[in-house]
């Protein structure tokens, strides 16, 4: 059977974007700026983004499209011994999209709770078992829509909701920004604090937030390269980090506006959008619309991601055990939700902690941050190291002086940084 592809440059750009816009560019990334040194956290961000993010980017689209197959396999054609390292990969996608599906979850059961209002508190949410519910639904629309393929499933979920998200954004900024406590909050959130750049930990902070948001490093770039035709790479990959970061930043200037508008003190972490916000939107005007549209517009960010996610191990399935896509689908739907079980559970009355960490934030730990990395690893390495120049250079457009600059780069570069965020994830001083 012939490969699939997308539609059009556009419907892979809008599927790369619902991917790499998620719970992390609306939720964490406006309180990483916030405690980072603010407006000067843009500095490294900007670094991370363009001169690291984007390059692995791009070798993950390449790699896809060169080997024309997904993870495992796509590894196994450039040595059989990376086998293993693409199964790595696929592992990791699907320990993180088992926690985010929960999160997914919760912001869906607040969305809904807006727009029925009847606002929710997060301990009585959490402590009973409804989180297990739209953890449930959660997966299942996520598994729908893998079910149905790359154009008609993901391309198409993204071409709605992208834009969807965009408006719903932009309106929220709008309203937002002629709130009382619009200066208040931008103030906190952007004035930039430089003394902060010479803090190694901002640095760290900046890298792991800019791999995670691009989506970059857990094979689901790799993948969508290989349903990807002739378009130009970089000219692509640097269209979805631009909306990526521009979403990221509009984000920030919905909720602190909002936080201070309500007289409250800015939180970091889960409290952030799970506490603070929708307690800002009970004591504000419209606040039950406004909190209708915020968690609306975080579920859709939330489901393109986790769609994407869901896409690394079906398709390896498909690909490396000639599995069709809908029972491929069936049996990762299945295992996703038993590897999230435990984070589920996490914050519900049988409280699952680990050394009194709710697992759901260890997982987030060891799989969003310290897996993704050293997925990040495997991927630069295999691909810079392994894969021959000529053929990186035929993806991204002949080998002149700039190719050899990015192969430099892909080789020493992005190795050296994800090292050494890896190592400053270790002792956490990232927070
Ligand atoms: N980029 C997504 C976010 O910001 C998360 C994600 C990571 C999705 C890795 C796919 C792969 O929420």
């Amino acid at each position: 059977m012939e490969r699939e592809q997308w539609s059009s440059t556009l419907g892979f750009i809008l599927a790369g974007i619902g991917s790499a816009v998620g719970i992390g560019n609306i939720w964490r990334f406006p309180y990483i700026v916030g405690v980072n040194g603010g407006g000067a956290f843009l500095i490294p961000y900007l670094i991370a983004v363009f001169l690291f993010g984007l390059p692995l980017m791009v070798l993950e689209l390449a790699i896809g499209r060169s080997t024309g197959t997904s993870v495992i396999s796509a590894f196994r054609s450039i040595q059989q011994r990376f086998t293993a390292a693409g199964l790595v990969i696929v592992a990791v996608a699907g320990l993180v999209l088992g926690y985010y599906l929960v999160i997914t979850g919760w912001v869906l059961a607040y969305a809904l709770s807006f727009a029925f209002n009847r606002p929710i508190e997060f301990d009585t949410f959490t402590g009973s078992y409804l989180p297990l519910v739209f953890f449930l639904l959660s997966g299942v629309a996520v598994y729908v829509t893998v079910r149905s393929g790359v154009r008609e499933g993901i391309e198409r979920l993204s071409r709605y909701l992208i834009p969807a998200l965009l408006v719903i954004l932009l309106f929220l900024v709008a309203f937002s920004l002629t709130e009382p406590g619009a200066f208040e909050g931008i103030e906190f959130y952007l004035s930039p604090d430089f003394s902060r750049l010479t803090d190694p930990a901002v640095w760290i902070a900046a890298f792991g937030q800019a791999f995670f948001s691009l989506s970059v490093g857990m094979g689901v770039l790799l993948t969508f390269g290989s349903y990807l035709g002739k378009e130009a790479l970089f000219r692509n990959a640097g269209i979805i980090a631009v909306a990526d970061m521009l979403i990221a930043i509009l984000a920030g200037l919905v909720i602190f506006p909002l936080v201070f508008t309500a007289g409250l003190d800015p939180a970091a972490g889960v409290n952030l959008a799970f506490i603070t916000l929708p307690t800002a939107f009970t004591q504000i005007q419209y606040g039950m619309l406004l909190g209708a549209l915020f968690f609306l517009m975080l579920f859709a960010a939330a489901l393109t991601s986790a769609v994407s996610m869901l896409e690394v191990p079906t398709a390896a399935l498909m690909d490396s055990y000639g599995y069709p896509r809908k029972r491929a689908t069936l049996l990762v739907f299945a295992a996703i939700m038993l590897l999230g079980l435990p984070s589920a559970l996490s914050y519900t009355a049988l409280n699952l902690e680990v050394l009194g960490t709710p697992f759901l934030d260890l997982a987030d730990y060891m799989f969003g941050t310290i897996g993704l990395i050293v997925a990040g690893l495997i991927v630069s390495v295999v691909g810079g190291w392994f894969m021959s120049r000529t053929r990186i250079c035929a993806e991204i457009g002949g080998c002149g002086w700039q190719q050899r600059a990015y192969m430099a780069l892909i080789r020493y570069g992005v190795p050296a940084i994800l090292l050494i965020t890896l190592i400053g994830s270790f002792f956490r001083v990232a927070g």
